[in-house]
């Protein structure tokens, strides 16, 4: 079996950018195909369901391209698929099956619908239902009221309203509701039962109408699409980061301290689960809205217990469970029975696993109550259950300060492929060692990650292979563009000590002398530092990070938990660099004089503390290390004190 070793966390800090919402997503692919003309849809989620969505389309005919960078041009069909005839795979994306069997219904065409096996034990009886109260042909070709589908043309009649049932999946309704413009005619839907999850159909109405089509509502319980509406492309539209995603990182925030800020969504998204925050700020958590961010941090004390009704934000709401493991005392979610449907039986999954974790958890048809255990029990195996949610929810769990094992974690594909990386972005420890050169900070560093078997990074290797790769490709180091577009692009590779530029070995070439001094030159230069931040942080990942440079505390990591600032004084590093030299067997007449090497080292100094972006300067909250009258061991111990300190559950 597949699995992923979280560590044991305690903090968790920084920004996120979120992937691009589902829900918007699907929506807004379906309702471009729809329309008449073409539509430019920009950061689009990518991921198993999004790609379900867009094969299925491009398979009934619809001109969709891919634009690069998560864009796509959809080159809108006017309502009528040019395909009639098509074999359609869903895999497990019910925000694809759903809408687009009700848009095939009403297409004139025949299609087969199927998906993975738990697709077809997820109910669409309620949808195939309406569908056939207006005469379309939707037969089960597999067990009566699941998928798979087949589909065949007829004509309908929309003289009486549809009526359907709202207390299973609001998706039913999203579906009937985004089709049936197609026919051009009035139509009234009205529900039997109370609808849930209002937040997903507020989704729906709000992009129908970016697309043209207005519908009237009567409270939650009736639904008018006057006649004559059409879909046309708005043009150029943005999907929002994924709230639901959102919910896992706030959560950490609330958790781990904070602040945590995810970007992509804010006070104006149309996303209900943006109320997940409110729920976090009754535990207690400190929360901070802005246009397109949300942020979170942790209270004083204690999150506090809940006994909330989280029928509007049925799937962030599961991480509200793992947060209960947190709180006070018991947690009561209410009215969560759409999570039996869902891709697993998510109230009996999450009991089950929870438990795992010592919690006492008790279960209703639509309840679960969760009572945290004073302690968490370590090295629980998180089984998934093929559903991306239990997999992101419970990473939180590790943030009890225990290690904790995912089963399957790429089921995260789903709807956040990248979900693990941009988790560590957040929880993963930092160790940032920063310093002058010839501190020791690269042995240091080095030794310390061993030592706590974590990643590395030589942030000051990057300056060097940079000012190596432009050297040879001919690009004056002045050229602050033309570097900077080297940086974005090093074709480096770090192999253990190895250091590797286009498949060459490098790692002595980028000491020499001439490197060092364009090192010193291109780490000057503003875009140079920008084009390499992104590259730095992703060194960060489980289970943690020694990074060493100059400004790993200031910029590069500014929430690493443990920031150690090394120094020695002038005279100490230059006799260590001079020693080195020597070892080196240069020839006595080449041996530069020791009192040049200082001198050489105090003014690389002054440069590096004196230069606009980024300067050399020991952090606030960074523990000062002098090792002038300090070995490497004594050092490597003086750093270790300082990251037990700071993170005691590292052992
Ligand atoms: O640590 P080092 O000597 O390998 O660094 C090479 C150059 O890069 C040096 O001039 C300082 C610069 N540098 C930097 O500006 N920021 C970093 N984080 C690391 C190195």
């Amino acid at each position: 079996m597949n699995h992923l070793d979280l560590p044991a966390l305690m903090l968790a800090a920084g920004t996120v950018k979120l992937p691009g919402s589902k829900s918007i997503s699907n929506r807004m692919l379906l309702l471009a195909a729809l329309a008449e003309g073409e539509t430019e849809i920009r950061d689009l989620l990518d991921s198993d369901d999004t790609r379900v969505m867009l094969a299925a389309l491009q398979k009934v005919g619809v001109g969709v391209t891919a634009l690069g960078s998560n864009a796509y041009r959809v080159v809108g069909c006017a309502g009528v698929f040019p395909g009639k005839e098509a074999d359609l795979f869903m895999g497990n994306a019910g925000t694809a099956i759903r809408p687009l069997t009700a848009a095939l219904a009403l297409s004139g065409g025949h299609y087969q619908l199927s998906g993975v096996p738990r697709m077809h034990e997820r109910p669409i009886g309620d949808l195939v239902d309406g569908l056939r109260q207006i005469g379309c042909d939707v037969r089960y070709t597999g067990n009566e009221g699941y998928p798979p589908l087949e589909i065949f043309p007829a004509s309908v009649d929309l003289a009486a309203p549809i009526r359907v049932r709202g207390d299973v999946s609001s998706q039913f309704l999203t579906a009937l509701l985004m089709a049936l413009p197609l026919t051009g005619k009035q139509a009234v839907i009205e529900m039997t039962t109370e609808l849930i999850s209002k937040p997903y159909i507020e989704i729906t109405l709000n992009l129908m109408a970016r697309f043209g089509v207005m519908v009237g509502r009567d409270d939650w319980s009736r639904f008018t699409i006057p006649a004559g509406q059409k879909y046309r492309s708005p043009g150029l539209l943005h999907v929002e980061g994924d709230a639901s995603a959102a919910s896992y990182f706030l959560a950490a925030g609330a958790i781990g301290g904070g602040p945590v800020r995810v970007e992509g969504v804010g006070r104006h998204s149309i996303q209900g689960d943006v109320r997940f925050a409110d729920a976090l700020e009754k535990m207690g958590a400190r929360i901070v809205w802005g246009d397109n961010f949300i942020e979170a941090a942790a209270p004083a004390g204690k999150l506090k217990a809940f006994d909330l009704d989280f029928n509007h934000i049925p799937d962030a709401a599961m991480t509200l469970a793992v947060a209960a493991l947190f709180a006070d005392g018991k947690c009561t979610l209410r009215n969560i029975a759409s999570w039996r449907v869902k891709e697993t039986d998510r109230i009996a999954a999450m009991a089950t696993e929870l438990r795992k974790l010592g919690a006492t958890v008790e279960e209703g048809s639509d309840w679960l109550a969760v009572l945290p255990a004073p302690t968490f029990t370590a090295n629980a195996a998180i089984d998934t259950y093929d559903d991306h949610r239990m997999a992101m929810c419970f990473s939180l769990a590790a943030l009890g300060g225990v290690p904790v094992r995912i089963n399957e974690p790429k089921c995260v594909a789903k709807t956040f492929p990248h979900y693990f990386d941009a988790f560590a972005q957040i929880a993963a420890p930092v160790i940032a060692i920063d310093g002058p050169s010839a501190s020791g900070k690269g042995t240091v560093a080095q030794r310390v990650a061993e030592a706590l078997g974590f990643h590395f990074l030589d942030s000051g290797a990057l300056y060097r292979l940079t000012a190596l790769a432009a050297m040879r490709a001919g690009v004056a180091l002045e050229n602050e563009a033309g570097v900077a577009a080297v940086a974005a692009s090093l074709p480096a590779e770090f192999q253990g000590e190895k250091i590797l530029l286009s498949g060459e070995e490098v790692t002595e070439a980028i000491r020499a002398e001439e490197v060092s001094v364009g090192a010193s030159k291109v780490a000057a230069l503003p875009a140079v530092r920008a084009a390499l931040l992104d590259r730095q942080r992703a060194y960060r990942r489980f289970p943690g990070l020694v990074a060493d440079g100059r400004d790993m505390g200031s910029v590069v990591f500014p929430d690493a938990p443990v920031k150690v600032f090394l120094t020695a004084s002038a005279e100490a590093r230059g006799e260590r660099r001079y020693k080195q030299l020597i070892s080196k067997g240069m020839p006595d007449n080449m041996q530069p004089l020791l009192q040049d090497i200082v001198k050489d080292l105090r003014e690389r100094d002054a440069r590096d503390a004196a230069r606009s972006v980024a300067p050399l300067k020991q952090c606030d909250d960074a523990d000062l290390v002098d090792t002038t009258t300090l070995n490497i061991e004594q050092a490597v111990a003086t750093v270790m004190g300082s990251v037990h300190r700071k993170l005691p559950i590292i052992n």
